[in-house]
């Protein structure tokens, strides 16, 4: 049976540049995020990545990537300041973030948006063999399914938002929306991560633009746009094979050695950004430690930070609180030799050190304001292998929805905080390892190639352009 050809279009490469100690330089493939989720689908198919390699003015010519082509989208200086971290990362990124900051609105940073969009969609015209499906992935390029439409009306377009779509009060700020809207539009179908993202589109569409809507369905141009929700997930397989290797099994000892063997092991891994509730956390296990609910020589916290988006302001000033709130609680509670938060910034953690901090956690923390899914949570309850292992997680992930036996917390709520971390420290082994049973079952059975596949079945569906093989 003859495949049909897979065009992927994000905004990044699934590839960074390295350069080797003699300054030889080489593209890798990067660890985590959209590409570890799309691997398993691509590398059966004809499929081609169209996105920017995260390096600027150079558009190279790169090899395939586990028999994936790739090709370059380049990005002047000027479109990095002004699409990726101006409008994506300034406007777009607080905005669907229940404005956890305060968006910023610049006209010209629209222009770039528009001007960046169409150089992408011109690069997935060009890569498209004829009916050919194009994926078109995340918040920087929601205007890509229209403009992809003008120039190819023959291929089958999916869009999937990977970060939260927000309720009307707040997408209706936007001076630039029914663009936007008509953007996405464009595509057969709009895949968001939860059933809120997906109603919060529907009803835009018809408060905003007055079309025709019979959730999940919207009328435009005499076209249908079936609209969904697609949980995505991570690669369980992989990530348990990750766990149970004797290097991770002995790592994870080290670490517990090297932290002083303490009773409990606390642990936050997060992307350095102002939606995940860092400072929350560390407010509320300072505060547990001042009232004497939990002692420094029981419990340990570590906390691993990778620095993102580094020149944008929100991020500067949040990093600046983060390191301030960690060195008042070391500085109050630390001795000499024993920290109380062991804060790790790191550009790139290895997959290898990640595992073995997972394994090495009795609770993982994670408390974001808001965030699309976390993948971080599913990561963590795959490498859980031996059923233990506790996870807070708050009820503004998306993987809340699916993660129900977690230990739910509304991280605003500082006392609800304090109190489930201390019963999750407190928690009998029965009660931890019939709730992570429970969530390793679902994460088992909602992997991301089921994630893919759905969305991929799904988009098939959609655009009635007749069955599609992948
Ligand atoms: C989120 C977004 C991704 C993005 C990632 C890292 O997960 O949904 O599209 O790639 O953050 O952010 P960055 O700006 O470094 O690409």
């Amino acid at each position: 049976m003859r495949r049909n050809a897979l065009v992927v279009v994000a905004n990044r490469l699934p590839v960074d540049e390295t350069v080797a100690p003699d300054g030889v330089r080489e593209w890798r493939r990067s660890p985590g995020g959209l590409v570890s989720a799309l691997h398993p689908t691509l590398h059966h198919t004809q499929a081609t990545w169209v996105g920017w390699t995260g390096v600027t003015d150079v558009a190279p010519e790169l090899p395939d990537l586990a028999g994936v082509r790739l090709r370059a989208v380049p990005l002047s200086k000027l479109d990095f300041e002004e699409y990726y971290e101006g409008f994506a990362n300034s406007t777009l990124w607080p905005l669907y973030h229940d404005a956890t900051e305060q968006p910023v609105y610049h006209r010209r940073w629209w222009e770039s948006y528009q001007r960046v969009n169409r150089r992408f969609a011109e690069a997935a015209a060009e890569a498209a063999p004829p009916n050919a499906t194009v994926w078109i992935h995340d918040y920087h390029l929601q205007l890509v399914p229209a403009m992809l439409r003008g120039l190819r009306p023959d291929v089958r377009i999916g869009f999937f938002m990977h970060i939260p779509f927000p309720p009307a009060e707040l997408f209706m700020q936007l001076p630039r929306r029914n663009d936007l809207l008509y953007g996405l539009l464009g595509a057969d179908l709009v895949g968001f991560q939860d059933q809120y993202g997906a109603r919060n589109f529907t009803q835009l569409a018809s408060r905003v633009l007055g079309l025709p809507v019979r959730h999940p369905e919207i009328e435009v141009n005499g076209r249908v746009v079936r609209v969904g929700a697609f949980p995505n997930s991570i690669d369980m397989a992989d990530m348990e094979a990750l766990a149970r290797r004797d290097e991770v099994v002995r790592r994870a000892a080290q670490i517990r050695e090297d932290l002083g063997n303490p009773e409990k092991i606390i642990l936050g891994v997060d992307r350095l950004d102002y939606t995940k509730g860092i400072e929350q956390r560390l407010k509320a296990y300072r505060e547990l430690l001042s009232d004497g609910r939990v002692k420094v020589q029981d419990t340990v916290m570590v906390q691993v930070a990778v620095p993102s988006r580094e020149r944008v302001e929100h991020y500067r000033i949040l990093r600046d609180r983060v390191e301030r709130e960690v060195g008042r609680i070391n500085g109050e509670f630390g001795r000499v030799g024993v920290a109380a938060v062991h804060y790790l910034i790191n550009q790139s953690f290895d997959r290898t050190e990640l595992a073995a901090l997972y394994r090495a956690a009795d609770v993982m923390m994670i408390t974001p304001l808001r965030d699309g899914m976390n993948l971080v949570a599913k990561e963590y309850v795959a490498s859980r292998v031996d059923v233990t292992g506790a996870l807070v997680l708050s009820e503004f992930a998306g993987a809340a929805t699916e993660l129900t036996d977690a230990y739910l917390v509304n991280p605003h709520d500082l006392d609800g905080l304090k109190d489930t971390l201390v019963r999750c420290l407190e928690a009998g082994t029965g009660d931890i390892s019939r709730r992570m049973r429970m969530m390793r079952r679902h994460v088992r059975a909602h992997d991301v190639r089921a994630w893919a596949q759905s969305y991929l079945a799904a988009l098939h569906d959609a655009s009635g352009l007749g069955r599609l093989v992948l």
